[in-house]
């Protein structure tokens, strides 16, 4: 039997699992520090590290415990080493390098977007951890698109661990678009849920707003669709009467509490989320009908949201996957996933591991 535990910390979650045999999950808990950020409406990096240095040891434990394993009955310990914010990763990655040390297990140094992949590979959505005896692993090649606060790639997938990169956002990732067009419109921290949640009473189709199609052929932009949310907010206000700076107004300005009142947030928040998916769809499929991909893996954060789950299904020509919601937002689960794949090819990490902030997958 092989027992991973897998670490992270790249952002603002903190989380340790246990993995066997890349089928079982013994356990998976994370520290979310959501409503500690919440107040900031987004994420405050120094905060994010002393929460993490907080959380991090009664975390590994409680992974440890839950999973009743002993520090003996580990084969590796997987953990992020990035991207993310170098004060969070710091956290892990040394806890991972202290642990690995002092009781001699092998380290593995794991990439956030790699294990945003993997957690399509993790074949359980129960509380018990057992593996679906119907799960099939995702076939390969594939074509995966990471969608998530920090990244927006496409991305095709020949083997394990063989990425070629199709195209990628040429400006905002679509998760930084929801977070920040969420701002603007007065909705909490994170946006993503934010904006599915009041979209759910809106019109998609009450704004028309520009989905950006004409960049690379697999690539993304999103600044102008934020701009033109900006934009029309702008003249929803002044509509009111209300005093409202001109084109200099930026984003972050406009995003004050209570920008939202009164406005029709609901429509708003539809028609953006309408255009984000449009984007995402209409990229992948163009991505899928010229590689030959058996299938599409979605991952990331984004990856729950409602609306891309139900369009990527109607309009794919093939398969598409999704990890369970709770394995699309930041969790160890699919850190120990990925590192079990990673462990199985023969990758170790030395103690010189370091924590890379922009490290790529491609
Ligand atoms: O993967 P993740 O947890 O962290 C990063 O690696 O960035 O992704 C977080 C992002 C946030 O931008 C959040 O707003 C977005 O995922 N998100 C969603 C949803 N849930 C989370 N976006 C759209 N719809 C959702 N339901
Ligand atoms: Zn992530």
């Amino acid at each position: 039997m092989i027992t991973i535990l897998g670490i992270e910390t790249s952002c603002d979650e903190t989380a340790a699992a246990v993995v066997e045999d890349g089928r079982t999950l013994r356990s998976n808990v994370v520290a979310s520090q959501i409503e500690l950020h919440r107040r900031y409406g987004g994420v405050f990096p120094e905060m994010a590290s002393r929460q993490h240095v907080l959380a991090i040891t009664p975390v590994i434990r409680e992974a440890m415990e839950q999973a009743g394993k002993a520090w003996s009955d580990l084969d590796a310990i997987a953990v992020t080493e990035g991207p993310g914010l170098a004060g969070s990763l710091l956290v892990g990655l040394n806890a991972a390098k202290g642990l690995a040390l002092a009781h001699g297990i092998p380290l593995i140094g794991v990439n956030h977007l790699e294990s945003h992949i993997y957690a399509n590979w993790l074949p359980t959505d129960d509380a018990s951890g057992q593996a679906d005896a119907a799960f099939v692993p995702p076939p390969l090649p594939l074509v995966c698109l990471i969608v998530s606060g920090g990244h927006t790639d496409l991305i095709l997938m020949r083997e394990h661990h063989d990425y070629v990169l199709l195209g990628r956002t040429i400006d905002d990732a679509a998760g930084e678009a929801f977070d920040k067009v969420a701002r603007l419109l007065g909705l909490d921290y994170p946006g993503g849920p934010s904006i599915q949640r009041a979209a759910a009473e809106g019109d998609p189709t009450a704004y028309d707003l520009p989905r950006a199609l004409d960049v690379g052929p697999y690539d993304f932009s999103f600044s102008g669709l934020k701009t033109a949310v900006l934009r029309l907010v702008q003249e929803l206000r002044r509509a009111r009467g209300e005093e409202v700076a001109d084109r200099g107004e930026t984003l972050a300005e406009a995003s004050l509490e209570g920008a939202g009142d009164g406005l029709p947030i609901a429509d708003l928040a539809a028609s953006f989320q309408a255009a984000v998916v449009d984007a995402l769809v209409t990229k992948t499929v163009q991505a899928v009908e010229h590689h030959d991909a058996v299938q599409v893996l979605v991952a990331g954060g984004v990856a729950a949201n409602a609306l891309l789950r139900a369009e990527m299904r109607r309009r794919l020509p093939v398969p598409v996957r999704f990890p369970p919601i709770r394995f699309c937002t930041d969790n160890a689960a699919m850190v120990a996933m990925a590192g079990y794949h990673l462990y199985v090819a023969g990758k170790r990490s030395d103690l010189s591991l370091d924590v890379a902030p922009s490290l790529r997958l491609v």
